[in-house]
Parts: structure tokens; sequence; C-alpha cells
């Protein structure tokens, strides 16, 4: 029989996953990153070295827990945390940290693009605004600061793009990921000459786009000693891990949409054609469906809210739970079961990395309003879930104004395995919450997307059918529907009542650390 790996280079660590044709998974491995540098609020690098160092723990770990040998992989497919900047000279060495997804220091930057390429000449060569989240800006930030440096640079790379150099020795990359660097022209599935000459970008350091289910090269001889992948495997080009989700929970046809709560938290939608928010505030990405397009509203900090909680306030439950060989968040998580909802009157704004939808705010700040001496540590815990659920209603919301049609949602991510998480999201967006037999999102997506690469199914749409199965179906409960929706009207006039002072303490702050 064969069997699909797929690989997910995540922000806090990286999977691969074994899969057979079917879609039941019979093997699976993470490798840890090293917890991302922040040396300044709002920076946020890692070592790509470190991504490769946890690709091939977690492949060689995936293959040991599948009992299986590399020569029973017929493909591997790649997903990865998006937007993310590694810079390789031409020695193909590292040339420093990558610049990460949620890195927010390159507002000059983004201000500069605008100006230079003109707000609504930026959105019809790439469909969106410049973000600080975007691959683009941190390569100019990069350049201004470090210009020496940048001379250089002989190669930009995605993160899931750095791994499969070190895996195949190609230079590639997709058209899903692609998206997220602000230089391609998602419309028309290429990289954008007009973006790259206006921002003085040599073309010569992108790597060659190709539609998700291409072979983009083969696991080379040296990495098949690494890994215990056979030399010669396929490997696909795969999708960033947005789209790459979307695969694994069946978002291929309008109507369905998914919440993928990870470090950053996701509302994803297909769409036939490129479909547009005139404000920006949702991406209009290609998707990893051949010839099709998704859009989504991306929370900075999701399931980053509650792991800043855990280490900051959840050392016992931490400690505890390694001695139990249980996970920390479940007992955390297990406190907020006895609170409300509403958390009586706590609200949570989880905007401790910025935020893009619905604020496009690097400088936003998270917030706890309505604090009062009767709230306990697990009316903190029950708030951030309610405030990471509402700040993706937001996402919902813009696309109700757009028209995009979601009948269902499709929780994944580490948030999903949670069923109060799953619960609160279902009051919350006031719809069905739906869980799959396969959980594993990205990385089981980059799978699929390898099973159509190798021949297995002759469509996405088809590895969907064959592959997906509805697990659990949560309806939301009227009454507490109806509590959330009077209060999630408080909590979307919160922002904008504090934004100023949020930028007065983010300045402020960026004064204090430089002086
Ligand atoms: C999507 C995004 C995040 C990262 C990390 O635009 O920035 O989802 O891909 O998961």
């Amino acid at each position: 029989m064969a069997y699909f790996m797929g690989i997910d280079v995540g922000t806090t660590g990286t999977r691969a996953v074994i899969v057979r044709p079917d879609g039941h998974l019979i093997g699976a491995a993470t490798g840890e990153h090293q917890p991302m540098r922040m040396e300044h609020p709002g920076w946020a690098e890692q070592d790509p070295e470190d991504w490769w160092q946890a690709t091939t723990t977690a492949v060689c770990g995936a293959l040991n827990a599948a009992q299986l040998k590399g020569s029973d992989i017929a493909a591997v497919g790649l997903s990865g945390q998006m937007h993310g900047v590694a810079l390789l000279d031409s020695a193909r060495a590292v040339l420093r940290p990558a610049l990460i997804w949620c890195d927010q220091r390159s507002q000059v930057q983004c201000d500069r693009i605008t100006q230079k390429v003109g707000a609504e000449r930026l959105i019809q060569l790439v469909l969106n605004p410049a973000l600080t989240g975007f691959s683009a800006p941190k390569l100019l930030w990069v350049r201004e600061h470090e210009p020496q440096l940048f001379g250089r640079v002989a190669h930009f790379l995605l993160p899931k793009d750095f791994v499969r150099f070190r895996l195949t020795g190609e230079f590639a990359t997709d058209v899903s990921d692609a998206s997220g660097t602000l230089l391609f022209d998602v419309a028309h599935r290429r990289w954008s000459g007009e973006m790259l000459s206006a921002l003085e970008l040599d073309a010569h350091i992108l790597p060659r786009a190709f539609e998700s289910p291409a072979v983009t090269g083969q696991i080379t001889r040296e990495t098949a000693l690494l890994t215990g992948l056979s030399a010669g495997t396929p490997v696909v080009a795969g999708a960033g891990d947005q789209a790459a989700s979307a695969v694994g929970n069946g978002i291929i046809k309008p109507g369905i949409s998914s919440a993928t709560i990870g470090t950053s938290g996701v509302i994803f939608a297909y769409t036939d054609s490129p479909k547009l928010d005139p404000q920006g505030r949702i991406h209009t990405f290609c998707h990893a469906v051949p010839g099709k397009w998704h859009v989504m509203g991306v929370t900075q900090g999701a399931g980053l809210s509650l792991r800043w909680f855990r280490d900051q306030f959840g050392s016992g439950e931490s400690w505890y739970a390694e001695r139990i060989g249980s996970d920390p968040y479940e007992l955390i998580i297990r406190e907020a079961e006895r609170v409300p909802p509403g958390s009586e009157g706590l609200l949570f704004l989880p905007y401790l990395m910025g935020e893009r939808t619905p604020h496009l705010d690097a400088r936003a700040r998270g917030v706890w309003f309505g604090l009062t001496a009767a709230h306990t540590r697990a009316h903190l815990v029950r708030s951030i879930l309610e405030g990471v659920a509402f700040s993706l209603r937001d996402s919902l919301e813009i696309f109700k104004e757009l028209g995009i049609p979601v009948e269902h949602v499709r929780a994944s991510g580490g948030g999903s395995r949670s069923f109060l998480w799953r619960a609160i999201q279902a009051d919350i967006y006031g719809k069905e919450v739906v869980t799959l037999e396969t959980s594993e999102g990205s990385a089981f997506g980059a799978a699929l997307l390898a099973g159509v690469g190798a021949g297995e199914y002759s469509s996405v749409e088809e590895s969907a059918r064959a592959a997906i199965q509805i697990g659990e179906r949560l309806s939301p409960r009227k009454e507490n529907s109806e509590a959330y929706s009077r209060l999630y009207a408080i909590y979307r006039s919160l922002y904008p009542a504090v934004k100023e002072f949020a930028h007065q303490l983010a300045d402020w702050n960026e004064k204090a650390s430089t002086a």
C-alpha cells in the first residue's frame, strides 16, 4: 500500500504525519522549536536551522511510530507557517535568523510600499494591502537596517520552502504561500514583475512558484541518511499552513468555513474567483486547490494568548501535568468550565502581537477589561477563550458583509482539542461547529496534497472525498448565543475606544526601550 507523509513547519514545532489513502492516520511525531526570540516588543525571530532539526526529529519519529520504512512513503507534502523570511547567501548558508509571520517591526516599510506603489495599484497587483505580517516589508526592513548583509542575499525562502531546500536541494514554493509575500500576482498566480521593480528587489532571489500538488523535487541521498526517507521520493509543492489546513478540513467548496486555532487563529473560506474586501481587513490568497482562491481573517494571538497565560501563570499546572503525564492546557481550561458564559463581565482583547483582522494594527495591544475583585484565575482563562472566539467572529462578520456564505464552521488546530473552546466557539459564532475524524489540519492536508501529486487521487477534491470524515457536530445553545451577541457588541466597541491609548503606550515603550 502507498503511504503519504505531510510535514508542517509550525511556530512552536514541526509535525510529521503518515496517512493511508483512506485518510487513516498511522503515525505522527513532533520536533519542538526553540521559543521564538522577541528582542523588542513586536519582534519575532526563529532560526531556520531549528526548523530543519525539528523536521529530522519529526520525520524519523513518524516513521518509527508507524513502523514503516522510507520506501513505504510514496510522496511527501509540505506545509508551514506563512510569511517568514529566511535568507541564504550564494553558498546557500543562512544569513540571519528569520523574521517570522507575527513580527511587527516593519510598519514604516509598509507605509513606504503603499506610498510608492499607491494603495489602489497595490490591490490591483497583489490583491492585498501592505501589512507588517507579510514578507516584502520584512525584506525591506532587513535591506534598510542591515544593508551589508542584504547585499549578500542570494535566496529568499518561506519557512516550509527552506525545509524543502534541505530535503531536495531545490528552490521552490507554492502559490498559496507565495500569496502572503506581497510580491505575488494572486489573480494570475505568478510573481509580480511590477511589484519587484517598484520595490527594487531582484527576481533571482525568489523560488519558482508551483500549484500545490505539483512535484518540485526528490529527497536527496544526503537527506535520506538523515531522515530515514528514501532517496528519490517525490516532494510536492504543498501549501501555506492555512491553505493546507483547509485541504485537511475539506474547505474545497463554497459554504463551509474553518476556524483554525494554532498560535494564530484563522477563519478561512474557499472562493471560485478572487474575492476582495475593499478595506483589506481579510486576505485574498490563492488556494491549494489549483485554479481556486480563498479568503481568510487572521487573529495574531489566538493559541498564543493561552500559551502566554500558561507560561506566565500556569507553572503549577505545567509541573503537575508533567508528573501525571497529562496536558497542562487541559488542567488550565478545566477551571474555566465553572465560570458562566461571559466570564461575569470580564472581556479580553487578544492583541498580544498587534492585530490583523479587523484592525490591521501592528500597535494594537492586549486588554483585560471589566476586572473586579470577584474575578478569579478561572475567569481570566475563560475570558481568553472567549476573547479569541470574539476576535474570530470579527472575521465571520466581514465574510457576511461580503456575501461569503458560511453554513457551518470546521474547528481545527490545537484549540479544537478542547470541548469547552469548541462549545464557546459554537455559541459565539451562532453556528454549528464540526470536528473531523482527523484533527491534524495542516500536516494532514499536506499529506493529501502529496497523494494528489503521486496520482493516488485524481484531484484535491477527490482526496477530500476519499479521506475526510465528519466526527462531532456541536450546535450553538440559543440562550448562550444571545448573551454572547450582547457582549460581542461591547467587545467590538472596546478597541476603537482605547486604540489611541494603545498607540501612545506602544510609542512610549519603544522610546523607553531604545533610550
Ligand atoms: C496566516 C498567518 C499565520 C501563520 C502561522 O496569514 O500569518 O496563520 O501562517 O500559523
